[in-house]
């Protein structure tokens, strides 16, 4: 089969696609057939070996033999099941999420089936179902889980405009919130047709000069700090950045103290979100933002057009 490798840590050419062997089918294991996957911020780090930090994980000096095929959302066919699974079936149409064991960026991937997997949702393609996996059910897990976000809340969503803030700003509505989105002036419209209910264009405005204006900033492209945005919260409010490690400090540090908050986490296991995420899609109360899709000969390109930051939502890649 066809898998996208990157040997070393570097810019977008260090991923080649080259042929390595199919997945053998462990007893409890699903083999997908990719149809589409996508190319992630996060992954593209990972290609970097950035954070710093991170390389205690991704590998010192160059990337570990099991993440060098990357790949973290997934939609596909189900080509095999392993002795012990009886929830999917060959056939089946299926979208999911990798986690830790990547490997989408492929012709086939291979996936616990009591992991992050569940049907396709019916109405969606497998170009929008693969793009509706992980900024779906992180924007879920950052609102829903850690926030317990509140009909009667004012949230601020930062970034509303990339993979994770065009779900939040949906989900945030779905949820009944007053919802406030900054973005770039290119994404204006883009974020109000998502449900905004004000918009900030980040070039003429910052929204951390809001004094005591938000109950939760969710800042789900880690561009501010709590250090500024705390003042645009409400007594008690709730700050959420999505990545950083001085924010896993901060959230230490105010626990301890009590007062504002900063939340952090990891949304990993995605399996229970992903049939709420389905009905919502299937309902049209979510919408899928798919910027652009590269075939898998031109995962490079992909990678490049990530990295400059400036996506609309999600980029797809066909296989
Ligand atoms: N904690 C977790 O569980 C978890 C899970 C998944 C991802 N993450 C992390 O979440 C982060 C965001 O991922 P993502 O895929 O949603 O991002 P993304 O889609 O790559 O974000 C791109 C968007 O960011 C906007 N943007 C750039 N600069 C901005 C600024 N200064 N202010 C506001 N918006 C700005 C861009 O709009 P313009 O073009 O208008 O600038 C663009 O639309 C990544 O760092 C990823 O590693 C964390």
């Amino acid at each position: 089969m066809r898998a996208a490798v990157h040997t070393s840590f570097g810019p977008p050419d260090v991923v080649q696609v080259v042929e390595r062997p199919i997945p053998p089918v462990r007893r409890g294991d699903v083999l997908i057939k990719v149809h589409a996957t996508t190319v992630t911020s996060a992954e593209c780090a990972m290609r970097r070996g950035e954070p710093w930090w991170g390389r205690v994980i991704l590998g010192l000096r160059r990337p570990r033999a099991h993440l060098r095929t990357l790949g973290l959302e997934v939609s596909g066919t189900v080509e095999e099941v392993g002795a012990d699974v009886t929830a999917f079936s060959p056939g089946d149409e299926v979208f999911g999420f990798t986690g830790f064991a990547v490997g989408a960026h492929a012709d086939y991937v291979r996936l616990p089936a009591t992991g992050s997997l569940a049907p396709k949702p019916s109405s969606s393609t497998f170009v929008e179902a693969a793009a509706a996996v992980d900024g779906a059910t992180t924007a879920l897990f950052f609102l829903r889980d850690k926030a317990k976000l509140r009909p009667d809340q004012h949230v601020l969503i930062n970034g509303a405009s990339g993979s994770i803030g065009t779900y939040a700003v949906q989900l945030a509505k779905h949820l009944g919130a007053t919802v406030t989105a900054v973005c770039g002036p290119s994404n204006v419209d883009l974020v109000r047709s998502l449900g905004a209910d004000h918009v900030i264009d980040y070039t003429t405005h910052d929204f951390t000069a809001d004094v005591g204006t938000y109950d939760i900033v969710f800042d789900t492209v880690t561009k501010s700090s709590f250090r500024d945005a705390r003042r645009s919260l409400r007594t008690g409010g709730k700050y959420l950045p999505t990545t950083g490690l001085t924010n896993n400090l901060w959230a230490l540090w105010t626990l301890l103290r009590g007062g504002k908050r900063v939340l952090v986490g990891m949304s990993v296991d995605k399996r229970a979100a992903l049939p709420l995420i389905s009905s919502l899609l299937e309902s049209g109360e979510l919408r899928v933002v798919v910027d652009r899709t590269y075939p898998l000969a031109d995962i490079a390109s992909a990678h490049r057009y990530v990295d400059a930051g400036h996506k609309r939502g999600n980029v797809v890649v066909t296989v």
